[in-house]
Formats: C-alpha cells, sequence, structure tokens
C-alpha cells in the first residue's frame, strides 16, 4: 500500500485543532493508517484530575477500534501539533499503544519543529516492546 505521509499528517493536524486542551495549552492530534485503507484520527482529551487525561495517540486507536473492530491493524501513524513550530514525538505510553496494533516497521511521523518534520519506524522509537506473548493467557473456566 502507497502511504500518503502529507495527507496523513494533514488529518492529524486537523485533528489538533479540535483538541480539549485547556490545561497543558498542548494542543494533538493523531491519525492512523489501517491496513484497510481507512484513516482515523484523534486528539488529546485533558481531565481536570490531570492523569485522566488522553492522549491524540491513543483516542484515535480507541476510535479506530470502536469502529472498525479488534482486528484492526496500523500500517502509519502521524502526530501533528496545533503549533507547526513545536517537535511532538509520541509519548512512551502512546508507543506501546501504537505496538500493540502495528508492525515493527510502521511509520511514525511527527513534528521536529521543522518544517521538514521527523519520520522513523515503530521499532526505532520503541526498541522493547511489551509483547502480550510473554502472559500466560487466561485461566481456565475465566470469560
Ligand atoms: N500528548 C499527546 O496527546 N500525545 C503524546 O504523545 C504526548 C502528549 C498530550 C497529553 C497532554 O494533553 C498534553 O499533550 C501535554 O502533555
Amino acid at each position: 500500500m502507497t502511504i500518503d505521509e502529507d495527507g496523513l499528517r494533514r488529518a492529524a493536524a486537523a485533528a489538533a485543532s479540535q483538541a480539549y486542551a485547556p490545561y497543558s495549552r498542548f494542543y494533538v492530534g493523531a491519525a492512523v493508517l489501517l491496513a484497510t485503507g481507512e484513516v482515523v484520527a484523534g486528539c488529546n482529551v485533558e481531565n481536570a484530575s490531570y492523569r485522566l487525561t488522553c492522549c491524540a495517540e491513543q483516542t484515535a486507536i480507541a476510535r479506530a477500534v470502536a469502529e472498525f473492530g479488534p482486528g484492526i491493524r496500523i500500517v502509519a501513524v502521524a502526530v501533528a501539533n496545533l503549533d507547526p513550530t513545536i517537535a511532538c514525538a509520541p509519548c512512551g505510553a502512546c508507543r506501546q499503544t501504537i505496538a500493540e496494533f502495528a508492525d515493527w516497521d510502521c511509520p511514525v511521523f511527527f513534528p521536529s519543529g521543522t518544517m521538514e518534520g521527523s519520520r522513523c519506524t515503530l521499532a526505532e522509537l520503541l526498541p522493547s516492546r511489551f509483547d502480550a506473548s510473554v502472559l500466560p493467557g487466561p485461566l481456565e473456566g475465566a470469560a
């Protein structure tokens, strides 16, 4: 599949304009491209109880699962900040969230603070993911 990097970055930037970030005033958008071709975007949603804040990447991914089901695969991710001069790499928690649905070579596009922008792979952002393959699986008899 060809990946429209500029289009995905634009979708993320559009989502940033919807961010609810009255506390940090740091307005983030994210867009994920699914293996099926759909693009799903999200923004950060803060809370007066600060730790309940949802990052843009997590909002986009939760929305993608809600719309397209648990089998989604993410083939590219873009992150944007409403202010294009601010660098904005995905936080550690978001890297792990992306890893749940993406392969190592998944490209991630994010603002570098210059007009150029940064791009790298998920493997470069998260060299050692926590992997569900080490989990014991559900208890016998559990739902
Ligand atoms: N934020 C994101 O949405 N994504 C990230 O990867 C980093 C941080 C948000 C969370 C919070 O609303 C604001 O940026 C400042 O941390």
